[in-house]
């Protein structure tokens, strides 16, 4: 048999989804996840254990909903197209049910600005999408409606899903989503918190592009950037 196609995507593929499940972020085959490929993407195999899971298994779909291989897409490869074909800023579509999170979307509530990293899912909340049956077009069309300017959501009585641009990232913004739907769950213990202004949310927005790339001055104006002692 000759080598799949994209060998190294479906290993990413197949190593990410083992991650999410041994750092505690998703449980047994609950959750899925896409890379984009030339005119469609590769995708998890619907109900697949990750640590049965192999190169072979994972799915090439195009995007008018044909697909190749050996095992049935995930149930919900409709959000995962329809979020790839709309979002060209995403190469990797995470789905998980992380525990705060879904503990968040069971009650129809999405992460306000309660903390400043809230800026990490691209704005300034990570909003609740309505509930709609898993697998179902309705639910990606609420999907891509509460991802509109943002690179995660919540989904109603469901789970977790994160864009980003690599496997890395992806799994980086999943874990500060969940941590911080763990902090709001917790701190709604002792009340709604107070929330941080948008004004301020945008300045932190602005604070995380200007960082990303390093080299620009601080927003107060002082370029104090760390540098290296040996360079001039
Ligand atoms: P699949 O195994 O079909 O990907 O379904 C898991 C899931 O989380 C559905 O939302």
């Amino acid at each position: 048999m000759p080598a799949p196609s994209h060998l190294a995507l479906r290993q990413g593929i197949i190593d990410i989804c083992r991650e999410m499940n041994s750092s505690g972020l998703n449980q047994g085959t609950s959750g899925n996840v896409s890379h984009r490929i030339d005119g469609g993407m590769l995708i998890t195999p619907t109900s697949l254990p990750y640590d049965q899971m192999q190169p072979e298994d994972i799915v090439e779909m195009s995007f008018d909903a044909s697909y190749e291989g050996r095992r049935m897409p995930s149930s919900e490869w409709r959000f995962h197209r329809d979020i790839l074909k709309n979002r060209t800023d995403a190469n990797v579509v995470l789905h998980t049910h992380s525990v705060f999170s879904t503990t968040l979307a069971v009650h129809e509530k999405g992460i306000p600005c309660f903390h400043y990293m809230v800026a990490v899912a691209g704005g300034i909340d990570i909003r609740c999408a309505p509930y709609a049956c898993f697998g179902t077009q309705e639910l990606s069309d609420y999907a891509l409606e509460a991802l509109e300017g943002r690179t995660a959501c919540l989904l109603g009585h469901h789970g977790l899903i994160v864009l980003a641009e690599n496997f890395a990232r992806a799994m980086w913004r999943a874990i500060e989503v969940e941590v911080l739907a763990k902090m709001y769950v917790h701190a709604l213990a002792i009340g709604e918190p107070p929330r941080l202004t948008e004004a301020e949310m945008t300045r932190v927005m602005e604070q995380m592009r200007r960082m990303s790339y390093g080299q620009a001055p601080d927003i107060d104006g002082v370029d104090d950037t760390p540098r290296p002692r040996n360079v001039a």
